[in-house]
C-alpha cells in the first residue's frame, strides 16, 4: 500500500540584504547575512547581478579559505578563477565551478569583461570536522557537464549536484558529495508551472526566488516567497512550487546537516575557537598551504 508522502511546508522566508564583498563586488547576501545565520551544512549565498562594471570590476583579488567547500555558478559574465595550487578556471555563462578548501587554499576570482552583466552566486557549504583539514581540491565544471531536465510545461531543471527527477528517472548532476550530500538545482519555471520534486527526508532544504515568484507547499497550505528571497522549508520527503505568472528562476538546495559547533572567522570555518585562532596563525606566518603531513609548529 503506498504511504501517504509529507510535502514540505514553507517555515520561514528571510529577505536578502545589500552588502559588498572582496575588493567592493556588490553582492546581495542571504544566508550567512549575520553571524550565526547558518542553514547547516550551508553557510552562506550570495546573490550578484549588475550590469554596472563598477560593481564588480576589482572582482576578489588573493584570498584564503580553510574548512569548507566554495561554489560559485555563473549565470552571465565571465570570471577567471586562479589558486596557488596552479589551478585556472574560466567561468562562463552556466559553468560551475567547485572548490573544496579543506585545510587550506588561497585564490582569486577577476572578472574577464570590463563591460556587460555580471550575474551568478557564491555558495558555502561545510566540512564535517574530520575533513576540514583534508588536502584542497578544485573542479571546473563546463556548461555542456550540467544536465538538463525538460518538463513537459517547458521548465528546465539544471542539475548542478546531487540528483533530481522522478523515482523512475532520475538524473545525476556532475558533483557527488560525501556527508553533506548537496543537491543544487537551478529551477527555470513557466508561467502557472507547477513542479513537484522528491528530497531526502533527513536534508534540510531551502530555495532562494531570483526571477518572477513562488508559492511553496502542498495544494491546501501554499505560501509565497517572494523575489531576492530564502524560502526555508519544513521537513518532508517532497518539495511542491508553484510559479506565478511571470514564472521564475530558483535555485533549490538541500543537504544532510552535520550537526557539529560552527565558529566562523571571515574566510574560515572550523569547529572551535584554537582552530580559528589556528588558521589565523598559519595564515599570518605563511603556514596556510603547507601540507601539514610534517605537522607545522
Ligand atoms: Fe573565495
Amino acid at each position: 500500500m503506498p504511504t501517504i508522502m509529507q510535502t514540505r511546508l514553507l517555515q520561514s522566508t528571510l529577505s536578502s540584504i545589500a552588502t559588498s564583498d572582496g575588493a567592493g563586488v556588490k553582492l546581495r547576501r542571504s544566508i550567512g547575512q549575520k553571524p550565526g545565520l547558518y542553514f547547516d551544512p550551508f553557510l552562506m549565498l550570495d546573490a550578484f547581478g549588475t550590469e554596472h562594471p563598477e560593481d564588480y570590476i576589482r572582482g576578489f583579488p588573493p584570498h584564503p579559505h580553510r574548512g569548507f567547500e566554495t561554489v560559485t555558478y555563473m549565470i552571465e559574465g565571465h570570471m577567471r578563477h586562479e589558486d596557488h595550487l596552479g589551478h585556472v578556471g574560466d567561468l562562463r555563462p552556466g559553468g560551475m565551478q567547485w572548490m573544496t578548501a579543506g585545510r587550506g587554499i588561497i585564490h582569486s576570482e577577476m572578472p574577464m569583461q570590463t563591460e556587460g552583466r555580471m550575474r551568478g552566486f557564491q555558495l558555502w557549504i561545510n566540512l564535517p570536522a574530520a575533513r576540514k583539514m583534508d588536502p584542497p581540491s578544485y573542479r571546473d565544471v563546463d556548461p555542456s557537464e550540467i544536465p538538463v531536465l525538460e518538463c513537459e510545461d517547458g521548465s528546465r531543471i539544471r542539475v548542478l549536484a546531487g540528483s533530481a527527477g522522478t523515482r523512475e528517472r532520475r538524473i545525476e548532476g556532475p558533483i557527488q558529495r560525501p556527508d553533506t550530500e548537496p543537491v543544487f538545482l537551478d529551477l527555470e519555471l513557466t508561467r502557472d508551472a507547477r513542479l513537484a520534486q522528491m528530497v531526502d527526508p533527513d536534508h534540510h532544504a531551502f530555495l532562494y526566488v531570483y526571477e518572477g515568484s513562488i508559492e511553496v507547499g502542498p495544494q491546501s497550505a501554499k505560501q509565497p516567497v517572494p523575489i531576492d528571497h530564502v524560502g526555508f522549508l519544513s521537513a518532508g520527503e517532497r518539495i511542491e512550487i508553484q510559479a506565478g505568472l511571470d514564472g521564475a528562476r530558483v535555485l533549490l538546495l538541500t543537504g544532510h546537516p552535520l550537526g557539529e559547533p560552527i565558529v566562523q572567522h571571515g574566510p574560515f570555518v572550523m569547529n572551535t575557537r584554537a582552530e580559528i585562532e589556528r588558521a589565523i596563525r598559519d595564515f599570518q606566518t605563511g603556514h596556510f598551504t603547507d601540507t601539514g603531513e610534517s605537522g607545522a609548529p
